[in-house]
């Protein structure tokens, strides 16, 4: 059985495939022009994606060694993301199963995220604790089957990674935000400045946007405003912002561990690559003395593996889609998040 997989929900196109369960290719191009504008524009990354999805799809099956006939079935992010980005790799992908009469399953991109630990050696095990944290999305999530996922918190304004990029932009670093802050705040103090973190009515849920508006008050406060922060302070806010939005996503993980039963713990999505974040994790697990599967960074951005790996999961389980005539199916027919 071979998969393919087509991811370009956001600023990645990418192509992979999953033969007889193995991954044997998974490419990645990323849009590195976005970082000229300080954040992604969606209609240049729908053209960007246009012009590279068919040279990668070429390259990902020479790569895995196989033939356009020998697809047996084709998977696609179907949302959320970019509506533009997003019917590139969707058109696409249910055009080219019809013609080569193969099944398609259109995947959620959240979805994807959850079961990225799956990719890797050692797999969560069910019931598992799962934190998503991307640039859109900061979920708390009980995975307890493959169609049984509960959301126990959720941001309730900005995402993690979204705070990572505002934050990064602001003190003048660039996009995206969360490597280069990370780069700024290795070894420096992380208490130059005690960021607050936001208590929300839900016991799980997250807040960023306090977050960023204490950065932005420190900063007018103390210095007028981000030009003229002196160049040696600039490490130590990052650091310290930093610090605080890790300490938001581990207290939230924390309670939830003391309340649920699981077996492991997972930690996936872009800001998932935070080496902070890990070691706090690793922390996490040492405590509760769970499995921690932390997918490694080519698994945790964007990817076309874990869309083939979602996509087949589906297909096992027998879930069918047919080719219905909406250009963009609805997102709430495509997720087992409850
Ligand atoms: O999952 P992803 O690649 O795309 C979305 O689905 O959104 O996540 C992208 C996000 C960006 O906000 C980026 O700044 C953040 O992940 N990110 C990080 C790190 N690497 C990427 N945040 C913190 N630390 C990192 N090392
Ligand atoms: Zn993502």
């Amino acid at each position: 059985m071979n998969v393919l997989g087509i991811e370009s929900s956001c600023d990645e196109t990418s192509v992979a495939v999953i033969s007889e369960g193995r991954l044997i290719s998974n490419l990645i191009s990323s849009q590195d022009f976005h970082t000229n504008y300080g954040g992604v524009v969606p209609e240049l990354s729908s053209r960007a994606h246009l012009q590279i999805l068919l040279p990668l799809v070429k390259q990902s099956l020479a790569q895995a060694g196989i033939t356009l006939n020998q697809i047996d079935l084709v998977t696609a992010t179907a949302g959320p993301g970019l509506i533009g980005a997003l019917l590139v790799g969707l058109s696409f992908a249910k055009g080219f199963a019809y013609s080569i009469k193969k099944p398609f399953i259109p995947v959620n991109h959240i979805e994807g995220h959850i079961f990225s630990g799956f990719l890797m050696e050692e797999k969560p095990e069910f019931p598992y604790l799962c934190l998503v944290v991307s640039g859109g999305h900061t979920l708390l999530l009980l995975v307890e089957s493959e169609t049984e996922i509960k959301k126990l918190g959720t941001t309730i304004d900005d995402a993690a990674g979204e705070a990572f990029d505002k934050i990064s932009k602001l003190l003048g670093f660039g996009y995206p935000g969360g490597p280069k802050i990370q780069e700024a705040a290795l070894n420096q103090r992380t208490d130059f400045v005690d960021f607050p973190i936001a208590q929300c009515k839900n016991e799980f849920d997250f807040s960023f946007s306090g977050l960023k508006t204490s950065v932005l008050r420190f900063i007018q406060k103390e210095y007028g405003d981000a030009s003229k922060i002196p160049n040696e302070h600039l490490p130590s806010i990052a650091a310290s912002f930093q610090y605080s939005a890790v300490r938001a996503l581990v207290v939230n993980t924390d309670k939830a561990l003391r309340k649920y039963k699981t077996n492991s713990i997972s930690l996936v999505g872009g800001v998932a690559a935070n080496k902070m974040l890990r070691d706090e994790f690793q922390k996490l697990a040492g405590k509760y003395k769970k499995k921690l599967v932390i997918p490694s960074a080519e698994f945790c951005g964007d990817n076309g593996a874990m869309i083939a790996y979602r996509g087949s999961q589906l297909h096992q389980a027998g879930i069918k889609y047919s080719f219905d005539f909406n250009a963009f199916p609805s997102l709430s027919d495509h997720t087992f998040i409850k």
